[in-house]
């Protein structure tokens, strides 16, 4: 355990104390968490001069997403991966075959490092103001796979693999009539029926190709649920396999936050409250957690947009109560606000 000054810390350490505000109440910062940059940045605003640094564990190499780009350099870099994905994805329509190479070079090349690119879920976030589709779909949820993997203690060629499956995930969708896949509005029961038989023409048109059975089963299983409810098997619990529960939580993250023709996007603590709420009992409850509690620490320190269009500051949630969209803030003249105490929100 090292003490360290505010001013050296770089984002991807490990945070080895509480750090706590100087009224002794507010908690700034968990043990645990991995640094962002926000974080830092918030830290400095608070005057805290130093804080303890766990450098002994593996933890923190293990987990922390390090790699430095500026959001010009990250939106660069998914633009230039988003093509070679749409590229990619025309030519399976096309020959109903995969060139999986070509997949595994673009996961090792480029996805890999996107999703450990430090703000890597902020950045997304921009990203998302200005393009929706299935092709950003299945990249978003390659990128998130490949945070949430890493949360989860997936390392080498076995996170690659996952973030290949969040790649490919929702290829079987490629088969579904457009008019069908982007229809506003309730899908009749046949629609409905069509769209369900994506997971299974996914995993058909890759079946004979030269990825591990993982991989397949990710694309296979990544609308199965955790109680049954779930498609085309319904399997239940350990039926499903491990990597394609992490997918579900990366798809269904990444398609509530997202504009689409049926609904308006949500903000990640909106899509936070709903994984906690509605989905928690349908989600592999472990990596549900584990990815609520490291976008907590993600989400401490970043600015924000109130319901009644003030700017502030998140500060700590409420580990108790756990309504994300209803944090301690901060706002611009230095007042802190519990939202759980007022009708405020969190708006964007
Ligand atoms: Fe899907």
């Amino acid at each position: 355990m090292n003490l360290i000054f505010t001013k050296d810390l770089v984002p991807g350490m490990c945070v080895g104390e509480d750090v706590i505000a100087e009224d002794g109440f507010i908690k700034l910062l968990p043990q645990g968490a991995i640094l962002t940059q926000v974080q830092i940045n918030s830290l400095r605003n608070w005057e805290i001069p130093s804080i303890y640094i766990d450098d002994t564990s593996e933890w923190t190499e293990g987990k922390a997403i390090a790699i430095h780009m500026t959001k010009k350099e990250f939106i660069h870099g998914y633009r230039e991966t988003f093509d070679k994905v749409v590229h990619a994805f025309r030519r399976i329509k096309k020959f109903r075959e995969g060139s999986i190479a070509e997949m595994q070079e673009l996961v090792d090349q480029n996805i890999i490092l996107l999703s450990e690119t430090i703000g890597v879920l902020e950045h997304l976030q921009d990203i998302r103001c200005y393009s929706e589709n299935t092709f950003n779909h299945s990249l978003n949820v390659a990128i998130i796979a490949g945070v949430l993997g890493k949360w989860c203690n997936y390392e080498g060629r076995e996170l690659k693999n996952l973030i290949l499956a969040g790649l490919l995930h929702d290829i079987g969708k490629l088969f579904i009539p457009l008019p069908i896949l982007n229809k506003p509005g309730l899908l009749s029961e046949e629609e409905f029926a069509i769209i369900k038989q994506h997971p299974q023409a996914g995993y058909q048109v890759l079946k004979d190709a030269t990825i591990p059975e993982g991989v397949k089963l990710g694309i296979w299983q990544h609308h199965e649920r955790m109680d049954g409810s779930g498609y085309p098997m319904g399997l239940v619990g350990d039926e499903i396999y491990a990597g394609a529960k992490i997918i579900a939580i990366a798809d269904v993250y990444d398609a509530v936050t997202s504009e689409r023709v049926y609904h308006c996007k949500m903000t990640p603590f909106e899509a936070l409250d709903m994984l906690a709420d509605k989905m928690f009992e349908r989600l592999e409850p472990v990596a549900c957690l584990t990815f609520i509690s490291n976008m907590k620490n993600y989400l401490t320190g970043s600015s924000v947009v109130l319901s009644n269009g003030q700017k502030a500051k998140i500060i700590a949630f409420n580990a108790r109560t756990g309504y994300f969209t209803k944090p301690v803030v901060c706002l611009q003249n230095g007042k802190l606000i519990d939202l759980q105490k007022t009708d405020i929100w969190i708006a964007g």
